[in-house]
């Protein structure tokens, strides 16, 4: 727009040609214009006489005819803190090298993708901030397992932070094994972490865990007892665990029968009638249960729930587990307990007993597992699939495509601290993208993932395709 030439309305037009800032605390700007702003979750630089600043823009409003409002955190301050009161100033969008600086981090092994909207910035990982629970969403099929391999991917090479796996679908049963082709500058480092894969059917390294190191309230949930309303049996459960300890699998009915007490014959009943002795999860004598792996705390240890059919299987190997790291919580050795597909242990309403106790231990974890170095990593796909006491703890979120007007909602009321315009946005996301904010990344950003350098195990089933016409 040029000036008429009259002389009528230049002053408007001077006006509005002229953008001002304003901070109110020095922490947050505001700046006022009519230029084209960029997307909330973009960067401008705003310049004064006295002040640069790089600013991250979480808000846009428009004001009125072809002015916009754009608001958000000031990320770097060369000079004086910006007024409290509105100041002219320059806007421009700030370069890729000066958005880096904001996002990338120094460590390049930590780089979990790159910015969706500037593709030469990297997005960096904060390692020391992985001490907060983290929240990972998305609907199905939006890369949300495949993205969570890039980050432990990324926490394998770059840190010493043990991570334990909780598998339900066997996605991360080839976290030993790098993709042919990757560059071996990355699948060097990663080759040479101590990866421990336990499955079912292995010989080498089962998953098991052993019913005598139960918890007495843990055995009671595998047998379905409740200490109050099968109060006869629970007190037998009791007396008789030491007995179990003592004798093996072949051994439990015989001598549960031999006890020769109502009471011992009713919990006899109880196992055979649960099938319980069927299971291989659990009564496995001799085997090595996933918590002496666990106690050695390898880079990462893998555990393939998905590998046993029986759900409650999967809840036994899970409590054992869990249970074990709650009762050891005071040695403070630093955890990051991945759980996929949560949904499967901490919904809001368990049914069972096994997933009432599993589901509660999470709850408990989520709460106060942070001082004793155990950090939770749990994914789902909808909000409303994890129980609120989980989520509510998370600090760290990452989004992935997420269609739904009320689970975004619900987000935005549970993470406040995101941007509400950039949770809108996962609504448009494609294969790959994610919103991540919280402590664990320098900035809220939308990243686009990197590839992976390991397998991912149970990827989707393509549509088998005809070779003719
Ligand atoms: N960034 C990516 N690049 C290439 N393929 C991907 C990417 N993210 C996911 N995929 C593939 O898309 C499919 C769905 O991803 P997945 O991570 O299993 O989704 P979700 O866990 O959200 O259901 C898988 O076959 C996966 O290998
Ligand atoms: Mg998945």
């Amino acid at each position: 727009m040029t000036p008429s030439s009259d002389g009528s309305g230049a002053d408007q037009l001077e006006e509005r040609r002229t953008t001002f800032l304003d901070s109110p605390d020095g922490r947050s700007f505001r700046v006022r214009g009519s230029w084209i702003p960029p997307r909330v979750g973009g960067f401008l630089v705003v310049q004064s006489d006295e002040t640069r600043l790089l600013g991250q823009v979480e808000r846009l409003e428009a004001s009125g005819r072809d002015e916009h409002v754009a608001a958000g955190t000031i990320v770097a301050l060369d000079g004086a803190p910006p007024a409290p009161v509105p100041s002219p100033v320059d806007v421009h969008r700030a370069s890729d090298e000066e958005v880096a600086a904001a996002v990338s981090g120094t460590d390049r092994r930590l780089h979990l993708g790159r910015l969706q909207a500037a593709p030469e910035v990297p997005v960096g990982v904060v390692a020391r901030k992985l001490n907060r629970h983290t929240f990972w969403c998305g609907q199905s099929g939006s890369g949300k397992t495949y993205a969570l391999g890039v980050l432990l991917e990324r926490i394998l090479t770059a840190t010493g932070l043990p991570v334990l796996v909780l598998d339900p679908n066997s996605d991360f049963v080839h976290l030993d094994t790098t993709v042919p082709g990757a560059d071996p500058q990355e699948s060097g480092p990663l080759a040479a972490r101590d990866v421990q894969v336990l499955r079912p059917e292995s010989d080498e390294h089962p998953l098991r865990i052993r019913f005598t190191d139960l918890s007495a309230r843990s055995k009671a949930a595998v047998l379905r007892l409740d200490p109050v309303v099968d109060r006869v049996e629970y007190n037998a459960l009791l007396q008789l665990s030491a007995s179990f300890s003592e004798h093996g699998v072949a051994d439990v009915l015989p001598t549960l029968h031999g006890a020769g007490t109502p009471e011992a014959t009713m919990l006899a009943q109880r196992i055979e009638n649960l099938g319980l002795l069927e299971w291989r999860t659990v009564w496995s004598d001799h085997t090595t249960s996933a918590t002496d792996v666990l106690d050695r705390r390898p880079s990462a240890t893998v555990l393939d729930l998905g590998g046993y059919d029986q759900q409650e299987e999967q809840l036994a190997i899970a409590l054992g587990v869990l249970d074990h790291l709650w009762e050891h919580r005071s040695e403070r050795r630093p955890l990051l307990i991945v759980v996929d597909e949560a949904h499967n242990l901490c919904p809001p309403e368990a049914e069972t007993p096994l997933g009432v106790a599993v589901r509660d231990r999470l709850v408990q974890i989520a709460a106060e597992g942070r001082k004793y170095g155990l950090w939770l990593l749990v994914s789902t796909q909808r909000p409303s699939k994890v129980h609120p006491g989980i989520i509510t703890q998370c600090d760290n979120l990452t989004l992935m495509r997420m269609t739904s007007r009320s689970d975004l909602e619900q987000l935005a009321s549970i993470f406040g601290h995101v941007p509400g315009a950039m949770l809108q946005q996962a609504a448009q996301f494609r294969l790959g993208e994610a919103l991540v904010a919280g402590p664990f990344v320098p900035r809220p950003s939308i990243v686009q993932m990197r590839d992976r350098v390991t397998e991912q195990g149970g990827s989707d089933v393509p549509v088998p395709l005809r070779e003719d016409g």
